[in-house]
C-alpha cells in the first residue's frame, strides 16, 4: 500500500496487520515512512514492510515494483493512495506536472506493471484514492500538465478524475480475470494533506480544524474495498461510505479511457513489451 506513513494510509495498513494480512507500506524514503512501518508491526505483532519510493518519479515507480516482485509473490490487494496538492506548479525530474506524476501515473503505472502478479493471486484487488474534488474536473487534454494558467486546485481535481478513470479501465481491461479495480472518496478528513504554504494549503487546513472527519473513518471504507468480499463482486467502481456512487461526469463515456490509457503509456514510458505483458494478462482470460 502507498501513501501508507500517514493520514488515512497509516490507519489502513494498520487495520489491514491486525488482521493478520501481510501488510508491506510504502512511502518516500529518508523520512517516517520506516519509522511509521515499525510502529505498526509494534502496535499489531503483525507481518510488516516497508519499502522506499518517490511515486512521483518514474524511475522510483519501477524500482518498487522491481523490489515487490524480489521479495513477495503474490499480491492480493493493491492499495495505491499516495497522493499530494501541489500549490505552485512543479515539475519531477522526468519533466512531469508534479500533480499528475504522483497522484495519477504515481497509481498508473504500479497497477499496470503489477497486472500479472495480480492476476496470478486472483481474487484481487486494486483499491485507489481519488477524491469527489473530481465532481468538478474536466481533462484538459490539451494541456494536461498545466503548463499554462497552473492552479493548485484544477490539477489536483483532474489527476482524481483520472484516478476514477483508471479503475473503469482497469476493471474493463481486468474482466473475467478475478481482479476487481475501484476508486473511493474519503470524506473530508484531518490529516497532513494540503498541508504547506499557497491560501489554498491554508485554507485547508483551518477547515480541517472545524469540519473534518478523522483518519479512522476516513480509512474505512479503504480498509473495506481492500478486503470485503463484497468489493469483489463489482468492479470499476467509485465508493463513499462503502457506498458505490456514480462516477464523476468527467470519468463518464466510452471514450475518455482508451484516450487517458494512451496518454499515460507514453507518459509513464511504458515500454511495448511491458505494454504487450499486460494486454496479454488482461486479453488471456477475456
Ligand atoms: N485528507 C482529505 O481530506 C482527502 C480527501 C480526499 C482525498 N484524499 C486523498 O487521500 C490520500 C491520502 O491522503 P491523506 O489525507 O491521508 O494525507 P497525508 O497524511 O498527507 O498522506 C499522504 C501520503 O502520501 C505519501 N506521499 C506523498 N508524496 C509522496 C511521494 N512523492 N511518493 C510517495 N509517497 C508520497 C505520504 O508519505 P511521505 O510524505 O512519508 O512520503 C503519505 O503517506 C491522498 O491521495 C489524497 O489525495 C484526502
Amino acid at each position: 500500500m502507498t501513501g501508507a506513513s500517514s493520514g488515512i494510509g497509516r490507519v489502513t495498513a494498520r487495520d489491514l496487520a491486525a488482521r493478520g494480512d501481510t501488510v508491506v507500506m510504502v512511502s518516500r524514503g529518508g523520512g517516517r515512512g520506516a519509522a511509521v512501518a515499525e510502529e505498526v508491526r509494534a502496535e499489531t505483532g503483525g507481518d510488516v514492510h516497508y519499502l522506499a519510493a518517490d511515486l512521483g518519479r518514474l524511475a522510483d515507480q519501477r524500482a518498487l515494483v522491481e523490489a515487490f516482485r524480489q521479495r513477495f509473490d503474490r499480491l492480493d490487494a493493491l492499495v495505491l493512495n499516495a497522493g499530494a496538492y501541489f500549490a505552485a506548479r512543479e515539475e519531477t525530474s522526468d519533466g512531469i506536472e508534479a500533480t499528475w506524476a504522483l497522484n495519477h501515473l504515481g497509481a498508473f503505472t504500479p497497477a499496470l506493471l503489477l497486472a500479472d502478479l495480480l492476476v496470478a493471486s486472483a481474487p484481487a484487488r486494486v483499491v485507489i484514492t481519488s477524491s469527489d474534488a473530481a465532481l468538478m474536473a474536466r481533462f484538459r487534454w490539451d494541456d494536461l500538465e498545466y503548463r499554462e494558467r497552473y492552479q493548485g486546485w484544477g490539477a489536483y481535481a483532474q489527476s482524481k478524475l483520472a484516478n476514477q478513470v483508471v479503475v473503469r479501465e482497469l476493471g474493463r481491461r481486468f474482466a473475467g480475470t478475478g481482479v476487481a479495480a475501484h476508486a473511493f472518496h474519503p470524506g473530508f478528513v484531518a490529516t497532513g494533506f494540503g498541508g504547506g504554504d499557497g491560501f489554498m494549503a491554508r485554507l485547508i487546513g483551518v477547515a480541517q480544524r472545524f469540519f473534518a472527519r478523522t483518519p479512522e473513518r476516513g480509512a474505512d471504507t479503504m480498509t473495506w474495498l481492500a478486503t470485503a468480499d463484497e468489493a469483489l463482486a463489482t468492479t470499476g467502481g467509485y465508493w463513499a461510505d462503502r457506498t458505490a456512487k456514480p462516477h464523476a461526469r468527467g470519468a463518464r463515456g466510452d471514450e475518455v479511457g482508451p484516450q487517458l490509457w494512451e496518454r499515460s503509456l507514453e507518459q509513464a514510458r511504458v515500454t511495448p513489451a511491458e505494454r504487450a505483458a499486460f494486454d496479454r494478462v488482461a486479453t488471456a482470460a477475456a
